[in-house]
C-alpha cells in the first residue's frame, strides 16, 4: 500500500514507519561509532583533511562534528544538537552523541517487538526526570567564597587532559584556573570569558605556553630609538590623531606663492606638534624618578611625532584594535582621553612592565604586572599551525568547564560515577513498582542500560574488558553505595572525586536533557518525507514553459 504522504503526492520519495525507525537508528549508530573511539582521556585522535589540504588533529566531539561534512539528516540532527550541547555548556558534545544513539538502538529493540514508540518515550522522560534527580543528590557542593585552588585545577585537569597530552594539559592547567580567577568578579555570579584573550604564536612548543596577568598586543612601538622594556609604567590610552589627517570632506589648500604654501604647511604642523609637546609636558609632570610613560594610541602618529616621543623616552604604539583599547582600560585602569586639553593623572593606567618582542615578521608589545587585571591573556605557543588549533579548542573547553564549576557552585565526580548512579536508581524495586509501573518500565530499562553507554565506552577506549569493568562499578556502587567511577590506569572502580576527576553540573544536566529530547523526537517519527521544490514541481508554476 502506497505510504499516506504518497496519496497527497504520488512523487513523494517517502521511508514508512518501521523502515523511518531503522533509518534513524541507523544514522545514529553511525555517527556514534564515529565518536565514541574519541571519549575519554584515552581516546583516539582524528586527522580531518580540508580541501586545500589544511590538516586538523582533534579529539573533541564539537570540532569533529562541525567540521565533518555529514550528509544524512539524521546523523546531522543529532550533530546539530550535540554542537548546541558545546554551544550552551562548552563540554559532553561526544557523550550527547553516544547516549543518543544508545538510547535509539535500545528503543528499536522494542519497537521491532511490537511495542509503540510513544510508550518508550513516555519511559525515557520518566526516566530522565529520576536521572535528573540523581544528578542533585549526587553533585559535590564547593565554596564559592573560599575556593579550593586544588579542586579547580583539578576540574581543568580532567577537561584538558581529554584532549591534549598530560604534559602540555599540565601545564595549561594552572593557566587556565589563574585565567578564569582574573578575570572572575566577586560582586557577580556570571564570569565574562571575553575578557580572556587567547593569542597564539607560532613559536617553541605547545608547553611554552602561558599566562599572563595582562595583556599582549600584536603591535609594538614604531620607531627604532623607543625603549624595548620599561618597568613602573604610567599608560596613557587615547584616540588623538597625531599626524596629518587628510580631511574627509573634499576641501582644498589655495595658496598663490611657495611663501604661502610654507606657512600653510608649518601651521599644519604646528597643530600636530601642539598635541605631542601636551603630552611630553604632560610625561614630565606625572613621571617621577625610576617611571616611564607609555602611549598607546588609537589613531596614527606619524615619523615626526613618533621621533619627539622617542626622544622624551616615551614608547607610543600607534593604530591599536578598538577592542585592546577597552581592555587596556581594564586591565591597568584609568580611561582613555580623545582630546589632550586637560590631561590628569588620574586617566593614566599603570603596569609593572611593559616589553616588546618581535617573531620574525610579527611584532608583540606584552603589558604585564597590571594592578587590578579584569582582563588578562592566555599566550598559547606551538611549532605550527594545528598543534596551536588543538590547544586552542582545549584550552576554551578548560575555561569554560572552570567557569561552569565556579557559577554552579557544585562538581559531579566523572569517570562514569554518575551514570553508573543513575542507572543503579533506575533499577530500585521502590522505583520500578512506583512511578515506573506498568508498560512504562520497558523504556525506562532502556534508558537505564543506555547510560552505561559511557562507563562501557571509556573502558573500552582504555583496552579495558568492557562488561567486567562496567559489572565491577556496579556492584561497587551497590555495596558501598558512594558513586564509583573507572580508574582508567587499574581498570578498576575508584572514588573519582579523590583521584581528582570531576565533571561539571551542567554539562550532565544538559546533555541528559537534549539526549532524551532527541531520541524521543526521532523515536517519534513514522514517516520520513522528502519535502521541498520536488513535490510541487508537477503543478506549473506560472511562467514555467508548458509543454502542450
Ligand atoms: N581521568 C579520567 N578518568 C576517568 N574518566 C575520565 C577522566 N577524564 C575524563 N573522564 C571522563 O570522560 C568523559 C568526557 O570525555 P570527553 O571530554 O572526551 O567527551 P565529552 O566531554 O563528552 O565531549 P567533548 O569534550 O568532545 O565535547 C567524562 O564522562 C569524564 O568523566
Ligand atoms: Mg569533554
Amino acid at each position: 500500500m502506497a505510504a499516506p504522504a504518497q496519496l497527497v503526492s504520488p512523487n513523494a520519495e517517502v521511508v514508512a514507519k518501521s523502515q523511518s525507525l531503522l533509518v534513524n537508528v541507523s544514522a545514529a549508530r553511525g555517527l556514534q561509532s564515529v565518536l565514541k573511539s574519541n571519549l575519554g582521556p584515552k581516546g583516539t585522535l582524528k586527522m580531518l583533511v580540508g580541501g586545500a589540504g589544511q590538516i586538523k588533529l582533534t579529539k573533541d566531539g564539537a570540532v569533529l562534528l562541525h567540521e565533518m561534512q555529514i550528509q544524512h539528516p539524521t546523523a546531522m540532527l543529532i550533530a546539530r544538537t550535540a554542537t548546541a550541547q558545546d554551544d550552551m555548556t562548552g563540554d559532553g558534545t561526544t557523550s550527547v552523541v553516544l547516549l543518543t544513539g544508545e538510547l535509539l538502538k535500545m528503543a528499536e529493540r522494542h519497537v521491532s517487538e511490537g511495542m509503540h514508540p510513544r510508550v518508550i518515550a513516555e519511559g525515557y522522560d520518566l526516566a530522565r526526570d529520576k536521572a535528573l534527580e540523581v544528578l542533585d543528590a549526587i553533585k559535590v557542593p564547593i565554596d564559592t567564597k573560599n575556593l579550593d585552588r586544588e579542586l579547580l585545577s583539578n576540574v581543568a585537569r580532567t577537561t584538558l587532559r581529554t584532549k591534549l597530552q598530560n604534559k602540555v594539559a599540565d601545564v595549561m592547567t594552572d593557566s587556565v584556573v589563574d585565567a578564569v580567577l582574573t578575570v572572575r568578579r566577586p560582586d557577580s555570579d556570571q564570569i565574562d570569558l571575553h575578557m580572556i584573550e587567547v593569542m597564539t604564536m607560532e613559536h617553541q612548543l605547545g608547553a611554552d605556553s602561558r599566562f599572563v596577568r595582562g595583556l599582549v598586543l600584536d603591535h609594538a612601538s614604531r620607531h627604532p630609538d623607543m625603549p624595548k622594556r620599561l618597568t613602573n609604567c604610567h599608560i596613557l590610552t587615547c584616540n588623538v590623531s597625531l599626524e596629518y589627517e587628510k580631511s574627509e570632506v573634499a576641501s582644498g589648500f589655495y595658496y598663490s606663492n611657495a611663501d604661502q604654501r610654507e606657512k600653510l604647511i608649518e601651521s599644519e604642523r604646528k597643530f600636530t606638534d601642539d598635541k605631542v609637546r601636551q603630552v611630553i609636558d604632560f610625561k614630565r609632570m606625572v613621571c617621577k624618578e625610576g617611571e616611564s610613560f607609555v602611549m598607546i594610541n588609537q589613531k596614527g602618529i606619524d615619523p615626526l611625532s613618533l621621533d619627539m616621543l622617542a626622544k622624551e623616552g616615551i614608547f607610543a604604539a600607534r593604530r591599536a584594535k578598538r577592542r585592546n583599547m577597552e581592555r587596556i582600560s581594564l586591565a591597568c585602569g584609568g580611561s582613555a582621553v580623545n582630546c589632550f586639553d586637560d590631561l590628569e593623572a588620574s586617566q593614566l593606567g599603570y603596569a609593572g612592565l611593559v616589553y616588546e618582542t618581535s617573531l620574525g615578521e610579527e611584532n608583540y608589545t606584552f603589558i604585564d604586572e597590571v594592578k587590578n587585571p579584569m582582563s588578562c591573556t592566555m599566550l598559547l605557543k606551538g611549532p605550527n599551525k594545528h598543534t596551536i588549533a588543538q590547544i586552542k579548542d582545549a584550552v576554551r573547553d578548560g575555561l569554560r568547564a572552570v567557569a561552569a564549576v565556579l557559577e554552579d557552585g557544585c562538581v559531579i565526580p566523572g569517570g562514569g560515577a554518575f551514570e553508573v548512579a543513575a542507572a543503579h536508581a533506575l533499577d530500585q524495586p521502590e522505583f520500578k513498582t512506583g512511578p515506573a509501573a506498568g508498560k512504562k518500565i520497558f523504556g525506562v530499562r532502556a534508558f537505564a542500560e543506555s547510560m552505561l553507554v559511557i562507563p562501557k565506552i571509556l573502558a573500552e577506549n582504555s583496552g579495558f574488558d568492557v562488561q567486567e569493568s562496567v559489572v565491577a562499578l556496579q556492584d561497587a556502587f551497590a555495596k558501598g553505595g558512594q558513586p564509583v567511577g573507572l580508574d582508567l590506569v587499574s581498570g578498576a572502580p575508584t572514588d573519582s572525586g579523590a583521584n581528582g576527576i570531576w565533571d561539571s553540573y551542567r554539562v550532565k544536566k544538559q546533555y541528559l536533557h537534549l539526549s532524551t529530547v532527541l531520541a524521543t523526537q526521532l523515536l517519534l517519527v513514522d514517516e520520513v518525507i522528502k519535502a521541498g521544490k520536488q513535490m510541487g514541481k508537477q503543478a506549473a508554476a506560472p511562467g514555467d514553459d508548458v509543454d502542450m
